[in-house]
């Protein structure tokens, strides 16, 4: 018999989440039927739709919705081997049981030495929706302006990178110093902190005086509707996410997006990354090989957030860049969360931005 530990929705989120808005519990899984099989997380991600998504598709009680990198620990399904890791989305639980449908095996060239937790990131679903956003909705073309915000974050960083390897000019922006010497390292040709700049509409003039062909909109709101006056001709906005809003209680509002879309004869198509879940491999295949390939000639770079121990630990804090934070403030960020294992690989990698937590790990152990 296991006991899987669950973290539920106890109350719908106001503003910003708090340890109040969830509960711990356990759980005791039956035993396995033929062709079932009994997974453990290894990884845990922590992304923003939830916020949006949890409002729409969750009532007070259920389990927290979220994906995961799993370990298969006990299987009677023929399809699945014990020791495989998969990519679930089976929600915030320590263990789970599936008759593996919607699970997805590592790809068998995922090598040894890389972190599995990327699954969730740059080769999990934030690097694809990168890769559709850009090559599908954007259609980048080389030698193009690309323009995307929250350009640090998971999405935005891949994104970044992928247009550079295209041909492009990357301009990137950010919410602060440290982000913007991120971006620069990255490859970005041009970055600002858009929270310190005098003036959002001088810094994209100067970013590229000519304008862009491409915007990769992961926040909506103000910087949006600034950013689309500098859109050239027949330029295409990739609306991805709009982060900026998903935290209002009172619905913004702003200028209209006609008189730009018309004069420039503007593109502007939102999209969902599960649209491509038939090219998932082709995504994810493409994503490793950069990532395997491009690394090693130093250049490219992903943004690995740790957690040792509890992922989810009510009370605790974590030391973010010498910040103490609490851990529900990752809830408008991507965070992967470590709650067992294969830590030190990561922690060897330069380049990478880690957190490092102050908290009890013992609830999960
Ligand atoms: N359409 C899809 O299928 C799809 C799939 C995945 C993600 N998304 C969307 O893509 C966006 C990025 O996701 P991600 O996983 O890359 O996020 P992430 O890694 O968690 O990064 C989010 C970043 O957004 C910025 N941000 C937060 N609040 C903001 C605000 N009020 N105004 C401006 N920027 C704000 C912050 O960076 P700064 O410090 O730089 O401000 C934050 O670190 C989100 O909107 C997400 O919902 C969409």
């Amino acid at each position: 018999m296991v006991t899987a530990k669950v973290w539920v929705l106890k109350k719908h989120f106001e503003g910003f989440p708090k340890p109040s808005d969830f509960d711990l519990k356990k759980i005791e899984l039956p035993s396995l039927q033929n062709g079932e099989l009994l997974l453990e997380s290894v990884f845990l991600s922590v992304d923003p739709y939830m916020r949006p998504y949890s409002q729409r598709d969750m009532k007070e009680g259920d389990i927290m919705i979220g994906t995961q990198v799993a370990r298969i620990v006990e299987s009677k399904n023929p399809a699945f081997a014990v020791g495989a890791f998969v990519v679930a989305n089976s929600g915030w639980r320590s263990h789970f049981i599936s008759d593996g449908k919607g699970l997805h095996l590592l790809p068998s060239s995922w090598p040894e030495s890389l972190p599995k937790s990327l699954a969730l990131g740059t080769v999990g679903m934030p690097g694809l929706t990168a890769y559709f956003g850009l090559f599908e909705v954007c259609k980048m073309k080389p030698g193009e302006t690309v323009l995307v915000n929250a350009a640090a974050g998971a999405v935005g960083s891949v994104v970044g990178q992928l247009a550079k390897i295209g041909g492009c000019k990357v301009v990137g922006c950010a919410g602060s110093d440290d982000k913007v010497a991120y971006l620069k390292k990255l490859g970005f040709d041009e970055a600002f902190n858009y929270k310190t700049v005098t003036s959002l509409d001088e810094a994209l003039s100067k970013a590229s005086p000519d304008g862009y062909d491409c915007f990769f909109d992961n926040v909506g709101g103000e910087f949006s509707s600034v950013a689309i006056n500098h859109m050239k001709k027949h330029g295409r906005i990739a609306v991805c996410g709009a982060i900026s809003q998903y935290n209002d209680s009172v619905p913004q509002k702003g200028p209209y997006v006609q008189i730009p879309m018309i004069f420039k004869e503007l593109r502007m198509e939102g999209f969902i990354v599960t649209r491509w879940n038939n090219r998932r491999e082709e995504g994810q295949k493409a994503l490793l090989k950069w990532v395997l390939e491009v690394r090693r000639e130093g250049v490219i770079f992903f943004t690995v957030y740790l957690h040792h121990g509890l992922p989810l630990c009510k009370g605790g804090s974590l030391v973010v860049a010498g910040e103490v934070r609490s851990w529900y403030d990752f809830l408008l960020s991507d965070v992967i969360f470590e709650p067992f294992e294969d830590t030190q690989t990561i922690l060897n990698m330069p380049d990478a931005f880690h957190f490092t937590e102050t908290c009890d790990t013992s609830l999960w152990s």
